[in-house]
């Protein structure tokens, strides 16, 4: 396999798997790793959405498995610590990886593994709520808000460029990053760019170097495009290189915290 050239200023998202594409990278390279995992959940498979896809008519039955995530069953675990010595070696010194990591609940306390193990690699910082704000009526603890776990790489302060010195571990629901319901033919777990350029803006200066080797539909590489940060991406499956790619090349919007550039 012939290296791709990854020169600096390049902006591309890669159909590869998440450890070949780190290594592609040079040591020292990237400024901030921003990445939502498979999560072992087995997504869609039988969960809520597709429940009402089915409700609605929109899917024959609920077996039917019609967006299945790659490794989004108990090899997620598996796959995420496996990865997780490309991210320190990548890193620059100071540099940090934000990593989604679903609910705090059970039965699996996947939050709390994950946490442990970003340690014993990179340097544990923070556990962030985001806040999607009030579900409706269900079983016991609604599954209001999702973690981003917050980890830096040795040798050098954090990268930190908030000014404000109001930034909280958790992300409220008045700053406006909605939660997103996919549609039928949207990546089954798309996270909205906002809630990765949140990120972005409090870790990295424009020009710097952003990463997500589980890119699915892009978000994050779009955050990183409309606030100014070079990017690189990738995904094992074909349809969301495609759907991130055509998220890319969509007009401008402008950035939810435009204010903040100004
Ligand atoms: C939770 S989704 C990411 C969703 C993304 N944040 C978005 O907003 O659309 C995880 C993604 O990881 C991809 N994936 C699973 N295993 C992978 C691997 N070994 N290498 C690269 N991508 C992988 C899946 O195809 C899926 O799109």
């Amino acid at each position: 396999m012939t290296t791709p050239l990854l020169t600096a200023g390049t902006n591309y998202v890669y159909q590869t798997d998440a450890e070949r594409f780190l290594r592609w990278l040079p040591s020292n390279s990237v400024d901030m790793i921003f990445c939502d995992p498979p999560y072992g959940h087995n997504n869609n498979n039988g969960d809520l959405i597709q429940r009402r896809e089915v409700a609605l008519g929109l899917l024959p039955n609920a077996g039917s498995n019609p967006r299945p995530i790659a490794n989004d069953g108990i090899e997620a675990n598996e796959l995420f610590k496996s990865i997780l010595p490309e991210f320190k070696r990548v890193l620059v010194p100071g540099g940090v990886c934000c990593c989604c990591c679903g609910g705090g609940g059970g039965p699996d306390p996947q939050f709390a593994r994950w946490s442990l193990w970003l340690d014993e690699v990179l340097e544990f910082k923070q556990m962030i709520v985001w806040d999607k704000g009030p579900m409706g009526m269900g079983w016991h603890y609604r599954r209001s808000y999702e973690t981003v776990l917050v980890a830096q790489k040795g040798g050098a302060a954090c990268k930190w460029y908030d000014e404000s010195n109001r930034i909280e571990n958790v992300i409220r629901p008045n700053v406006g990053i909605s939660k997103i319901i996919p549609q039928a033919n949207d990546h089954p777990t798309t996270k909205p760019p906002e809630l990765a350029e949140w990120f972005i803006r409090l870790h990295t200066r424009p020009g710097e170097l952003v990463i997500d080797p589980f890119a699915g539909s892009g978000s994050t590489l779009v955050a990183a495009q409309r606030i100014g940060r070079r990017y690189l991406g990738c995904d094992l499956e074909e349809q969301w290189v495609a759907l991130a790619k055509k998220n890319l090349s969509k007009p401008y919007t402008l950035p939810l915290f435009a204010e903040a550039t100004a």
